[in-house]
């Protein structure tokens, strides 16, 4: 039996059952048969969650991208590794083979070390889905650097706010980016940022817009040419295994966004392993996510996962309604698609759409659909199933966090049999437990608590970027000796999971993580605002929306509400991003709290959604009157 590709249910219950009977042995036996090391471990895993300190195979040396890369030149040297699927259909794809992607990733990491980055140096990458992006992230892990890639949709606010948390010394960028029908000016959007960045001294850019921008002497060069110039070979630093790899900002239910560091040899096999079994990946497989790369789903599976596995991953530049509604079935035709990995709020917004969008595209080489990032509703599920899969394509509902690193609750395709909205069953290594709110493990089945897991998998993230209290804080103190994940879940009669939704402050608005805390914040800038409250009400495409209670200082203020919801919004745009905007803007002249002054949110909850039955008792407020106000103006 191999460990490292399970083909049957039973399988699957044996594999499990090794996993948790002796988990160090279980992993240790994937790390030698299936990856390169230039030196062994010593141990496999140490780990104390009190403090926490996680570490997975201690003592070993290697290189992710030679696991990646210089492994497969020799067996799939021409194969493609990336395909790269450019925003307007007219312009041709571009196929990269391993054996150009490690020229490229190598001349890149050159001109990285020209430009003064060393191991262990943070470089901030802020590009579109170019092949840049992928290539710079490789050629960091090349020479040890760590990437921390932003998502190009954020703001210079929040892109200036993550370079300084991580002091990176070199962002990556381009003159501007394709977006559908729109192009985005991501160099004016990094200028503005690094005006309080005082740790960036380069900024590398790569043309993708032609379009005319500002370089700054001395400190702006555009990437082609030095690109031209470098050498093709680099030798791969030879990392420890618990050496960082990568930063990658989430945001939480409170303060700043949380830089959670993976590290190098745990991250690379868990993605690894995760990714062949939970897509039944076959060596000429074509496997799609649709993530963007700025995300922990496009990190590990499209880069580091796929790879790991010689696999060919595309990458997909544009939106799934550019030109029109049909683009994603396009793109499946058109490279025969075999896995293809999506949001549930894409699946929601293409099943909105005629049918027939789908229909004129032949789908036939799909074998498995994928979805992440939110919980999936029964009718969306259904569609997916129906209209993409024809039924014949199983989907595999991935439960996974930033935090986790890989996919952690999933099923196996042709394996597990689904259930619309479960994720079903824990993959092998993921001891899984359901708390109460006193702290006691929910045994059995049909139960539902707080989602924990008891025992170390590879790819956890080991600490949050330089607030270690805070990464022990808020995932290893809710629970004794658990990793707690902020998911409620609840376990049916087989011992299916399905994941409830978060049961802390943060909102997940089309598959992305928002805390109320920043929005908050950012609403509180605007001069004519006192206090804000942001809490998330069901919208039928984005899964989530958000609606803002907002009081003015000015009771009487005479603005135009409108234009003040605008410029609300203007704010926030400017602050984190478009991906924020408030759907609904209450103005009110309070907001319920207790009487040590903490925001009801729960009531502000019910209010949004509606729920007016059960408000529960709202007689021990500070200010019990606001809640029928409130109610009255409800939008
Ligand atoms: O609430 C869960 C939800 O997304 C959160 C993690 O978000 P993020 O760190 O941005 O990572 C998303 C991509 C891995 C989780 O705490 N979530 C993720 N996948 C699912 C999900 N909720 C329900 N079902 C899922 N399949």
């Amino acid at each position: 039996m191999s460990n490292y590709h399970v083909k049957t249910l039973e399988e699957y219950f044996q594999v499990y059952r090794k996993s948790v009977r002796n988990p160090e042995l279980f992993w240790e036996e994937i790390a030698e048969e299936h990856f390169v090391w230039r030196k062994k471990w010593n141990n496999v895993l140490s780990y104390d969650f009190s403090k926490p300190e996680i570490k997975w195979f201690e003592g070993a040396k290697l290189n992710i991208t030679e696991n990646c890369i210089d492994r497969h030149l020799q067996i799939r040297g021409d194969k493609t590794a990336i395909l790269l699927e450019p925003n307007n259909p007219d312009e041709r794809a571009e196929h990269i083979s391993y054996k150009e992607l490690h020229k490229r990733v190598c001349k890149f990491a050159n001109v990285l070390k020209e430009n003064g980055i060393k191991k262990g140096d943070r470089v901030c990458i802020y590009l579109p889905m170019i092949p840049e992006l992928a290539i710079s992230v490789l050629a960091c892990a090349r020479i040890g650097a760590v990437h921390s890639v932003v998502f190009a949709g954020f703001s210079s606010t929040a892109l200036s706010t993550r370079i300084n948390d991580c002091e990176a010394k070199m962002v990556i960028t381009s003159d501007g980016s394709y977006r559908g029908a729109k192009t985005i000016d991501l160099k004016g959007i990094v200028d503005e940022a690094i005006e309080s960045c005082e740790c960036i001294d380069t900024v590398l850019v790569a043309k993708r817009i032609d379009s005319e921008i500002n370089m700054k002497e001395n400190r702006d060069k555009w990437l082609q040419p030095l690109l031209d110039e470098a050498s093709e070979n680099c030798e791969p630093e030879i990392m420890d295994a618990e050496d960082p790899l990568f930063i990658l900002y989430t945001s939480g239910s409170t303060g700043s966004p949380k830089g959670m560091l993976h590290t190098t040899a745990g991250y690379m096999i868990y993605t690894a392993y995760t990714f062949k079994n939970v897509f039944n990946y076959k060596e000429n497989d074509v496997y799609w996510c649709t993530a963007d790369i700025g995300w922990i789903t496009g990190h590990s599976y499209i880069v580091y996962g796929p790879l790991a596995n010689g696999a060919t991953t595309v990458m997909f530049e544009g939106v799934p309604s550019y030109p029109d509604f049909g683009r994603f079935w396009e793109i499946v035709e058109k490279h025969k698609v075999n896995q293809f990995y999506t949001a549930p709020t894409a699946i929601r917004s293409l099943a909105k759409e005629k049918l027939d969008f789908v229909d004129q595209y032949d789908l036939s080489s799909l074998k498995v659909l994928g979805t992440v990032g939110e919980p999936i509703n029964e009718e969306a599920w259904h569609w997916y199933n129906d209209n993409v899969g024809k039924k014949k394509s199983p989907i595999v509902d991935t439960w996974w966090q930033t935090e986790t690193g890989g996919m952690m609750i999933s099923p196996m395709p042709y394996i597990t049999p689904t259930k619309p909205t479960y994720a079903t069953l824990p993959l092998p290594g993921v001891q899984l437990a359901l708390m109460d709110e006193n702290g006691e493990e929910i045994k059995g089945n049909q139960v539902d608590g707080r989602l924990c897991v008891k025992y170390p998998w590879p790819s956890m993230a080991r600490t949050i970027w330089g607030n270690h209290q805070r990464y022990k804080d808020t995932y290893f103190s809710a629970f004794e000796n658990k990793y707690f994940t902020g998911d409620g879940a609840l376990r049916d009669e087989v011992g299916y999971y399905r994941i409830t939704g978060r049961v802390d402050d943060v909102i997940i608005v089309s598959g992305h993580n928002l805390g109320t805390a920043p929005i908050e914040d950012a609403i509180n800038e605007h001069p004519a605002v006192a206090e804000s409250a942001i809490v998330g009400f069901p919208h039928d495409v984005k899964g989530n929306a958000l609606y803002g209670y907002v009081i003015l200082k000015d009771v009487g203020e005479s603005r135009n509400h409108d234009n003040l919801r605008k410029e609300i919004n203007q704010i926030i745009t400017e602050h984190i991003g478009p991906i924020a905007k408030l759907n609904k803007i209450q103005f009110t002249v309070g907001l319920p709290k207790t009487r040590s002054g903490k925001i009801m949110r729960r009531i502000l909850r019910k209010i949004a959604h509606n729920e007016l039955d059960n408000l529960g008792d709202v007689s021990t407020l500070l200010n019990p009157e606001v809640v029928q106000s409130i109610i009255d103006d409800r939008l």
